[in-house]
């Protein structure tokens, strides 16, 4: 939700602020603007629409030199989308500029009072406010920018990551966090701020991620100081080595962030396991799980918080607790979660599922659960990331950055994730023998190469997209474990193409969806051998005889399915609980080559954004 970046040093900031903005746009993309100071003017330009749109109307508004820029890419909250409503604003003397990202919930009592006291307001954000509110603070205490923003956000209620600028102080930059993500690079004698460390990977390897609740004033050529917003103290800052590197964060020849990260899953999913699993020596070893393996496995019930895709990730590891482990599971939104007074113990265990690490009601979700005594399990992707910090103990996917808006392996690395979880748990408790232990391992390492395997479908794939490429509405059904990959196969079509689409248990078709199915309707079934086959193929018969189209995602080498299915795309064999891992790809490429068939913006749908960082 929204991307902010900044620099301070001895370079043209324009280029780097640029870059940096192009980098986060997956965080947002309504409007994007930069300001940045020469020396002696502090100028602006922003505008409605992508940093393409900036990048034209920025050159040849206003000059590009200066070695301090502020840049923001918006996904708005307050205020639609236009130029005003961009970021940067400035106070009402314009000495004052600040971006940021997240949400002051107590902005319009703020406003009333500044309002009072004479301070205009030219756009509806939140964010104008609270820039004006820093510049009265400096007026009536007479204190210096890092004072101001910390007495000011004392007064605030809400999210943020912001940073400030203050032209008669041009030797530092101000940043605050709480709730919403801020990395700090620290390079020679130059200083980057931003909301993940993509914006300057190539120019520093050393970054500070502050932790909710700090502050730090950013100086040119010294320093940066860190405190705590509340009461002042200093902190010392641990300046982390990152391990992220340019050729992550790029397309590396494909044509879109999506396409690559389809195609990194046998990789994503082999890092994630790879150093955990012994399949030959039959061992998994996870810290997270180890040194915390009684109050785990005791678990008198396992809740897993999520959103969207990642719930859906949930939802298959709801079938494999049980089925392995043994313990039963329930699988809730975190939205919902949240607001109703869930009933917790502290035998309960909470595993919070997000790829992003920042998603808001999941990261609620984890703090009510924790009040309420629960041990509270992080799976995450981001390294040091919110939830990943909140939580009582965690395991890492090692998918490796995602910026396609649309998650997809992260959803394959989060399944990996949770099934060595639940084998980790089965063994421990004897729910699971030795031997299906030990072979559960060896087809998980099987599974890169099978899903290099399902990649190779993609020819057939572009003709399913191409001849379906315009139908209104699309069903997806799937039984079993198959069923969670039916609602994320209809989740990234809608997301990517705007298609309307449902997800369904292939049996719950005849309470009520069937009624859907004439001869423009496809239908995408997924009936892998391993799983409830033969039922399935009985609801395959029932679409056919209403004259659906049907889409089959079906073992390598079936002959059932393909004499009734119009179209079949195979997926190699495996056991049952690892069929999601290969029958998710087929529907990503689906929906990936019918939203590029239909002209979308795969890497950045409309009003979407990368990370949730709003209730
Ligand atoms: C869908 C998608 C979203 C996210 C959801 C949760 O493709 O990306 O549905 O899965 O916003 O995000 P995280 O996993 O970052 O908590």
């Amino acid at each position: 939700m929204c991307g902010i970046v900044g620099y301070i040093g001895h370079r043209e900031a324009y280029p780097i602020v640029l870059k940096g903005l192009q980098r986060l746009e997956y965080r947002g993309y309504d409007s994007a603007g930069i300001a940045l100071f020469d020396g002696s003017d502090l100028k602006m330009s922003k505008t409605k629409g992508k940093v393409a749109d900036l990048k034209a109307r920025l050159e040849s508004e206003i000059s590009t030199d200066g070695t301090v820029g502020l840049g923001h890419t918006r996904w708005a909250t307050h205020g639609e989308p236009n130029d005003v409503n961009s970021h940067p604003h400035y106070s009402n003397s314009g000495e004052l500029v600040i971006i940021h990202n997240g949400i002051i919930e107590n902005y319009d009592a703020l406003k009333k009072e500044l309002k009072k006291r004479g301070y205009t307001f030219k756009s509806d954000t939140d964010t104008e406010v609270l820039v004006n509110l820093i510049e009265d603070v400096i007026k009536k205490e007479n204190v210096k920018l890092g004072k101001a923003v910390q007495i000011a956000l004392n007064q605030t209620v809400g999210a943020y990551a912001i940073a400030v600028f203050n032209k008669s102080k041009p030797d530092e930059i101000v940043v605050a966090r709480l709730g919403s993500p801020l990395a700090i690079g620290v390079g020679e004698d130059e200083f980057f701020v931003a909301s993940d460390a993509s914006p300057f990977i190539e120019f520093t390897n050393n970054a500070i991620y502050l932790e909710d609740g700090e502050m730090a004033v950013v100086r040119r050529h010294k320093d940066v100081r860190v405190r705590k917003i509340k009461d002042d103290s200093l902190v010392d800052p641990y300046v982390q080595e990152l391990q992220l590197n340019l050729e992550q964060i790029e397309k590396g020849g494909y044509e879109h962030f999506m396409l690559k990260e389809i195609h990194e899953q046998p990789n994503a999913i082999s890092d994630t396991y790879r150093g955990r699993m012994l399949a030959d020596k039959g061992i998994i070893r996870m810290a997270g799980v180890d040194d915390n393996m009684e109050r785990i496995a005791n678990a008198k019930r396992i809740i897993i918080v999520a959103c969207g895709t990642s719930w859906h990730a949930g939802l298959v590891a709801e079938y494999i607790f049980e089925d392995i482990a043994r313990i039963p599971v329930e699988v809730e939104y975190a939205s919902e979660f949240r607001y109703r007074n869930p009933i917790i113990s502290e035998n309960d265990v909470v595993i919070a599922i997000s790829q992003s690490g920042e998603t808001a009601d999941t990261m609620a979700a984890i703090k009510l659960a924790k009040e309420k005594g629960a041990f509270a399990f992080g799976v995450c992707n981001v390294v040091g990331s919110s939830i990943s910090r909140e939580t009582n103990a965690g395991a890492y996917t090692h998918a490796g950055p995602e910026i396609g808006v649309a998650s997809t392996k992260a959803f394959t690395t989060q399944i990996t994730v949770l099934t060595l979880i639940a084998l980790k748990l089965g063994k421990f408790k004897g729910t699971i023998s030795q031997s299906d232990f030990q072979f559960h391992l060896q087809e998980m390492e099987r599974i890169p190469e099978k899903v290099k395997e399902a990649l190779k479908s993609d020819n057939l794939i572009q003709e399913i997209a191409y001849k379906y490429r315009y139908a209104p509405n699309c069903l997806y059904l799937g039984r079993g474990y198959n069923f969670p990959v039916a609602l994320e196969g209809a989740l990234k079509l809608k997301e990517i193409s705007y298609i309307h689409a449902e997800g369904y248990p292939a049996a719950e078709m005849k309470h009520g969806p069937i009624a859907l199915i004439d001869e423009q309707m496809p239908v995408v079934v997924i009936a892998t051998k391993k799983g409830h086959y033969e039922k399935v193929v009985s609801n395959i018969q029932e679409i056919k005889s209403r004259k659906g189209k049907i889409i089959a995602v079906v073992t390598k080498g079936d002959e059932e399915v393909r004499e009734l299915a119009d179209y079949v795309i195979e997926v190699p064999e495996t056991i049952e609980a690892l069929t999601p891992l290969l029958t998710t790809i087929p529907l990503q490429l689906l929906s990936y080559h019918i939203a590029v068939m239909l002209g979308k913006n795969v890497d950045q749908p409309r009003n979407l954004a990368k990370s949730v960082t709003v209730e």
